[in-house]
């Protein structure tokens, strides 16, 4: 069903899609079906097409026979469409494909499976979508092969820095206008030929120190211009963003959110010596803490800083104390043993620390053994020693012992 005119106009095409133009030129065949209110990809394009357009159409998901066959595609464009589901291996046949355009559509997640195949992809474009979440798995295909990764403007707010990590072929990564509030360290270390990272307007507080960017003050021969973007983000400009300043540049406009005194100041105007952090101090912890044995013990180490503190509990035999199913340490200080036993009676320290250095304090916990638990001698002397539980219960003077009691628990 070829328009007679195209068959003259353009070189023999046996199938083309209704209303799309199909061209045979220099012996590759281009599909070009934009704006043609599609609501699906059309199932009779030629599965040799090197080329396919498929933007500005109404297409709502991608996948099952859509692709198949299309082994020599070079070129896809799903541009603005509506598109809020790719079918797990919707693209697995792709293994000449070099571009795939996703952007402008409705998608909210990169399964694992989404992109499998794409085993030559180099530029994936997934701009202005709505993601949420981008799978671990999702890049496997073409990790070393990818160029150019944009998923500005969407709503991460985690990216998986593993996999970017690993991409060796990345040109260029827009990652601007997300939710993202970390950066792994160490990311940027091998991607040596990265040359553009747009971090702009994410929810960055801080930036780990790393090779790719002190690689601006000593360009290699493949990054001798990196452009590094990070402006509209809540930067906290203390001494762990020194290192960033240190860098020679001052073209970007990039402002300090926090702490207080520097609020809205510009970075590079900002003088080294005011990138400056507090060590820890610790304000408030437990003192001694008296606890009946089986029953909970809960430590408390409040400490402040800038960066704020890490707390670690190191126990009475020398250990960092680490989370078990009896104990938990949580990093804002409280240290919780769930069903204390005799040996965890003792001096515990807890260690407050950040980048600028570190703070201790000492608690005593002081286990209250119970009397005795064999049930043979309870079976004995049941009464005599309920009567003896219960006068320990109720005579000790109630401060001396409990579960949540902070005997000394004040401001220094
Ligand atoms: C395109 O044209 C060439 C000859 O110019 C021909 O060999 C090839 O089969 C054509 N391809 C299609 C898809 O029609
Ligand atoms: C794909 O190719 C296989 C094997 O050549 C064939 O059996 C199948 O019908 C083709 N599918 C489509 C949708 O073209
Ligand atoms: C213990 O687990 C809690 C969350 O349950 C976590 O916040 C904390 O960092 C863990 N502590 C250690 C020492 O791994
Ligand atoms: C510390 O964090 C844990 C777990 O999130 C919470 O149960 C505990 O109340 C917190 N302690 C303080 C003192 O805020």
């Amino acid at each position: 069903n070829t328009h007679p005119l195209l068959l003259q106009t353009w070189g023999v095409v046996s199938a083309c899609p209704f209303h799309c133009v199909c061209r045979n030129l220099s012996e590759s065949l281009s599909t070009l079906c934009a704006d043609k209110g599609l609501l699906f990809v059309p199932p009779h394009v030629d599965r040799r097409t090197v080329e396919l357009r498929l933007a500005d159409n109404f297409i709502t998901e991608v996948g099952g026979n859509d692709f198949v066959n299309m082994t020599g595609l070079v070129d896809l464009t799903l541009s603005r469409n509506t598109i809020h589901l790719i079918r797990p291996m919707a693209f697995s046949d792709l293994e000449s494909l070099r571009s795939l355009h996703l952007d402008g559509n409705r998608l909210t997640i990169l399964g694992p499976k989404d992109l499998s195949g794409l085993i030559n992809l180099q530029h994936l474009i997934v701009n202005n979508n709505q993601l949420i979440k981008v799978s671990i798995e999702a890049f496997d295909d073409f990790l070393l092969t990818l160029e150019d990764l944009d998923l500005s403007y969407n709503n991460l707010r985690r990216v998986p820095w593993e996999s970017i990590q690993n991409m060796a072929s990345l040109h260029t990564l827009n990652l601007d206008h997300n939710l993202i509030d970390h950066i792994a360290e160490g990311v940027f270390g091998e991607l040596y030929k990265l040359a553009r990272l747009d971090m702009t307007s994410n929810r960055l507080r801080t930036l780990p120190p790393d090779p790719l960017f002190t690689g601006a003050i000593s360009p290699t021969p493949y990054n001798a211009v990196i452009s590094l973007n990070f402006g509209g983000n809540p930067l906290h400009c203390n001494c762990e963003l020194l290192w960033l300043r240190r860098l020679i540049r001052g073209d970007d406009m990039e402002t300090c959110a926090t702490p207080a005194h520097l609020a809205g100041r510009y970075f590079w105007s900002i003088p080294e010596e005011e990138f400056t952090c507090e060590p820890p101090l610790i304000t408030r912890h437990t003192h001694k803490l008296w606890v009946l044995e089986g029953q909970r013990a809960t430590l408390k180490c409040r400490a402040i800083g800038d960066p704020e503190p890490v707390v670690h509990w190191v126990s009475p035999d020398d250990r960092i104390v680490a989370n078990s199913s009896r104990t938990s340490s949580f990093s804002n200080g409280t240290l919780d043993i769930l069903v204390t036993v005799a040996r965890d009676d003792g001096a515990y320290t807890c260690i407050a620390i950040n980048a600028a250095g570190e703070a201790t304090a000492t608690v005593d916990l002081k286990i209250i053994p119970l009397p005795h638990r064999g049930g043979a001698w309870l079976a004995e002397q049941r009464l005599p020693s309920l009567a003896f539980v219960f006068s320990f219960l109720f005579f000790s003077p109630p401060p001396q012992f409990g579960t949540n009691l902070d005997i000394l628990c004040r401001f220094p």
